[in-house]
């Protein structure tokens, strides 16, 4: 399984930290950037990581800025991503068995770091339901 990681200057400090996390737990990742905290724009990162996830090269897509919101509307736009802004472990263990959400955002302004790295490993580690019902609801978004 690999990881698409990108993010923006806001949510580059976090991104660092996943990284951490991945490594030490063998998860594989693909980093697309941005590489440092210098002021870049969060819709280009939302693209490459959406197209490597849609495209199959990732399984799952990690996008982190500053609210995680600007990260989320991006990534929508994209057909076939269900991108989900996540602060919480609730909400990343049932967007992940209810929407078969396929890329988690993070808002590294208002998410503190370690409570961060378990709303990663959840979403990670958690899959899809597969009942009916929550398949009927996503097709239902994607008509
Ligand atoms: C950047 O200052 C900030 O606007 C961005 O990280 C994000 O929060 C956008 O939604």
């Amino acid at each position: 399984m690999q990881i698409a990681l990108g993010c923006d200057h806001g949510g580059f400090e976090l991104k660092q930290q996943i990284i951490s996390y991945l490594k030490k737990e063998g998860i594989e990742f693909k980093d697309f950037g941005c590489n440092d905290v210098k002021s870049c724009d969060y819709p280009d990162y939302a693209k490459v990581v959406a197209n490597s996830v849609v495209n199959g090269e990732c399984k799952l897509g990690i996008l982190i800025c500053g609210t995680g919101i600007g990260m989320s509307i991006a990534a929508n736009k994209v057909t076939g991503v269900r991108a989900a802004l996540c602060g919480d472990c609730f909400s990343a263990e049932a967007t992940r068995q209810h929407n078969n959400a396929n890329i988690l955002c993070l808002g590294a302004r208002v998410t503190g770091d370690g409570h961060a790295l378990k709303i990663v490993d959840t979403f990670i580690h958690t899959d899809f339901s597969n009942d009916e019902r929550h398949i009927r609801r996503i097709g239902l978004i994607e008509e």
